[in-house]
């Protein structure tokens, strides 16, 4: 079984530690920001006061074992499902092994990477050692392209990114609040977000894959067939499971299950860090609720960025559910 985090910080993801919240985009050089304001370094939006800038520098340079996996995301494409997949593969399946182990949440197990103190822990950790992160490519540890160590990196198309990203400011104290949707969207565009664009996140990662050992997946993917996609990822990683311990992984990693297991729905995290009042970590799990909140100008607008950003890129995105419904039931009448 994996080994358990002390640093307090790991449950909170991209969570902060104050109430205050993030008010602005400020340079690193420019007077001394606020805790938890958003910093720019080296071109990439971090936290004050949940990142150090130096310490992620350092990241660059960590020995790579090969039996370390790291799951890269941008916000809200499906880290905690992916980190729920590796947790009960490693307990063959057991989600109350998992459980027994893990007080708080997910990431009590599977921290990021880029939070303050995490990679010291890293560094001393035993085998195998799991993390997660939502930094750019160009922070992470060279030897990843060395084909050292073993990377997931989770998709998710961006309409649906910049919905649950919206929501999430509004559940997590310590980021700013959107003003509306409007404001968020223009904010997302901008990249002034943590993570930064998510244009350049996935062109940063997807443009090195052939450099190293990396699975890449969709979100979307999952959603139509999470039994395929967690016998891809286990055969990725070389777990050798039965059939049984793959069908209670696919069975306590669906949307459903995992929305009743509070460390996974985020449900033990203080009230300090996550507005219980405001919604759950597991909000909808879906695909396409970006048609509920996108003006037909703002959607216009993000397919002509899409287009743009991505040409280069030979990756589709599933948009719509009902896609996913159609083709299944055409493929069962045929
Ligand atoms: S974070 O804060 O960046 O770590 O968030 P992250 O875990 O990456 O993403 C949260 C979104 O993933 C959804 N999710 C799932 N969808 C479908 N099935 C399963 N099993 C699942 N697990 C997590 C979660 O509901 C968030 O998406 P939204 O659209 O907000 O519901």
């Amino acid at each position: 079984m994996v080994e358990r985090a002390d640093h307090p910080a790991h449950c909170v993801s991209i969570l902060l530690f104050s109430a205050h919240r993030a008010t602005a985009v400020m340079d690193v050089n420019d007077v001394e920001p606020q805790q938890h304001e958003l910093v720019t370094h080296r071109g990439f939006k971090l936290i004050h006061g949940t990142h150090d800038p130096e310490d992620v520098d350092q990241i660059y340079n960590l020995e790579i074992r090969d039996s370390d996996v790291f799951v890269v995301t941008y916000p809200k494409s499906g880290t905690i499902w992916m980190q729920q997949i590796l947790l009960l593969f490693e307990a063959k399946g057991d989600v109350t092994a998992v459980s027994e182990l893990n007080n708080q949440c997910n990431a009590d197990l599977i921290p990021w990477i880029e939070l303050k103190g995490s990679r010291q822990a890293f560094i001393m950790a035993p085998s195998p050692r799991l993390r997660v992160t939502h930094l750019q490519y160009q922070f992470m540890p060279a030897a990843l392209s060395q084909r050292m160590g073993k990377v997931i990196y989770v998709a998710r198309n961006p309409k649906d990114v910049l919905v649950s990203y919206f929501y999430f400011h509004k559940l997590a104290n310590m980021l700013e609040t959107p003003k509306d949707f409007d404001d968020f969207f223009e904010k997302f565009m901008r990249g002034e977000v943590f993570g930064s664009s998510w244009f350049e996140h996935i062109k940063t990662w997807y443009s090195h894959k052939d450099d190293m050992n990396m699975l890449f997946i969709t979100y979307e993917e999952m959603i139509q067939d999470l039994q395929s996609a967690v016998e891809r990822i286990s055969s990725f990683l070389g777990k050798e499971l039965t059939g049984d311990q793959l069908a209670n992984v696919v069975r306590h990693s669906t949307f459903n299950n995992m929305k009743k297991i509070p460390q996974a729905n985020y449900e033990q995290v203080s009230g300090d860090l996550l507005n219980h009042h405001q919604g759950t970590f597991m909000r909808k799990g879906t695909i396409g609720d970006w048609k509920n909140h996108f003006t037909v100008a703002q959607n216009e607008r993000f397919d002509e960025v899409f287009h743009r950003e991505m040409e280069d890129l030979a990756l589709t995105f599933i948009w719509d559910i009902r896609d996913i419904e159609f083709s299944q039931s055409h493929s069962a009448a045929s």
